[in-house]
């Protein structure tokens, strides 16, 4: 099951492993991040495990839903996310105590700007590709209106990031082709509804400033939140102790975090081609086939930081290695596997030097089964924990996944749930 379907499967459950829900709270619903948890979940364990005192580290931090549910609670937090895109959603939205008087009058300033301009479509023949793929011309011309007047605002930083953050939210809305919010994009479906931009940013806006507003009166003194743009794997700041850690590592479910914003990067001249991609994917733990070109495999497994695992991680590699074989893609999930539980050894070795030494650690995992060959995901990062230096690891199963096998491409019971590392 791919990473798309879990999500889609995750969103129909209805499960606290997803983000439909966050989509109707305050601030977490400015960007609709699939990969993402429940924040009430996360709330209750935080709140639960920590109280009030204390620091929670999510070393994969996404869209900042630890970090957020954090400060609703009361707690520190310190995040760590290495996707630069993914890492300036959560920095955004991490300024919601900015003022709100500034806000709105940055965005009147920007809709000003935008409506007294008419939409210019001569630049339409010169934009990247997959933007004239997305786009109509005069969509792309006010989304390129309402960007020129967020760049020339002169208002303080944390006031243009909540502009930024809208102006990205509704990139996809505005789109008429297929691009459901952090997905691939899908050029050759028709979106039934599609947005115009500039209205669109007001009303994106307005109820942002209405989030801010209800925070702001709800949580009196934000508490200090940490956010790191780094590989968890090879940190080059270090953290500062934390007394809990709650994540969602990636799944090794060939889920390419780095194309998953293609567009919005495109959008912002960040990636023009594919090469451009190869720079995020490599401060990316490897879960994805994509990310695999040139990976030695055979070296990595040699590495000590497999030891604790190497037999059985050896003896999927090899069976995924003969049935591609068989398989038209011929992927190269054998390579992204053990590229996997090595980024997850340094992972967690990273995890383990940033926590006090009688800290606990909850992992929302899920295990895999690409081309059918089962990966005990939860066992092998269990394995991997003890090897970091923790002292046991138990797992809390949360829901079955992969039971309805209409139309699936192997039959292998999976599940989803907590990995729990003391
Ligand atoms: C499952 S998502 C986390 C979602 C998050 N719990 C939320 O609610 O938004 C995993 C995240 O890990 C990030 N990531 C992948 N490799 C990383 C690395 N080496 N260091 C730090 N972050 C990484 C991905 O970009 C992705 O945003």
């Amino acid at each position: 099951m791919s990473q798309l379907e879990l999500f889609a499967e995750r969103a129909s459950a209805r499960s606290t492993t997803n983000f439909v829900t966050n989509m109707k709270l305050p601030v977490h619903r400015w960007y609709r991040y699939s990969a993402g948890y429940s924040a009430q979940w996360a709330e209750r364990v935080i709140l639960a495990e920590l109280g009030e005192s204390g620091r929670v580290l999510d070393p994969f931090v996404g869209s900042g839903t630890t970090m957020l549910a954090a400060q609703a609670v009361g707690s520190k937090s310190v995040g760590v996310e290495s996707q630069p895109f993914v890492a300036a959603v959560a920095r955004s939205k991490l300024n919601w105590s900015t003022s709100i008087r500034a806000f709105r009058e940055a965005n009147s300033a920007v809709l000003s700007y935008a409506r007294a301009r008419p939409v210019s479509i001569s630049g339409f023949g010169s934009e990247p590709p997959l933007l004239q793929k997305c786009y109509s011309a005069e969509n792309l011309g006010s989304l390129r209106l309402l960007q020129a007047a967020i760049r020339e605002s002169e208002a303080e930083e944390s006031v243009r990031g909540l502009q930024w953050l809208a102006l990205m939210a509704i990139l996809r809305p505005a789109s008429h082709v297929g691009t459901a919010q952090w997905q691939y994009v899908l050029p050759n479906k028709s979106k039934a509804r599609v947005i115009n931009p500039i209205d669109g940013f007001g009303v994106q806006c307005e109820t942002m400033a209405a989030d801010m507003a209800h925070l702001q009166s709800t949580i009196a003194n934000s508490p200090m939140a940490m956010l790191v743009e780094d590989d968890i794997r090879s940190m080059s700041t270090e953290l500062p102790v934390c007394d809990f850690v709650l994540t969602s590592p990636p799944y090794a479910n060939n889920y390419d975090y780095a194309d998953a914003t293609r567009l919005e990067m495109t959008f912002l001249g960040d990636v023009s081609s594919w090469a451009d991609l190869r720079p995020i994917r490599d401060v990316l733990v490897h879960s994805c086939t994509q990310h695999m070109s040139g990976y030695d495999g055979e070296a990595a497994l040699e590495s000590e930081h497999l030891d604790c695992i190497r037999r059985e991680l050896q003896a999927a590699y090899w069976q995924l290695d003969n049935v591609r074989q068989d398989r038209g893609g011929r992927k190269a999930y054998h390579l992204m596997v053990v590229g996997y539980f090595l980024s997850m050894a340094y992972a967690m070795k990273a995890i383990r030097k940033s926590l006090v030494s009688n800290g606990k650690a909850c992992f929302v995992v899920g295990d895999s089964a690409p081309y059918g060959v089962h990966i005990p995901v939860e066992k092998w990062l269990g394995c991997l924990a003890l090897a970091a230096g923790f002292n046991s690891y138990s797992f809390e199963k949360i829901r079955d996944r992969n039971t309805k096998w209409k139309n699936r491409k192997h039959r292998v019971p999976l599940h989803e749930g907590h990995l729990w590392v003391d």
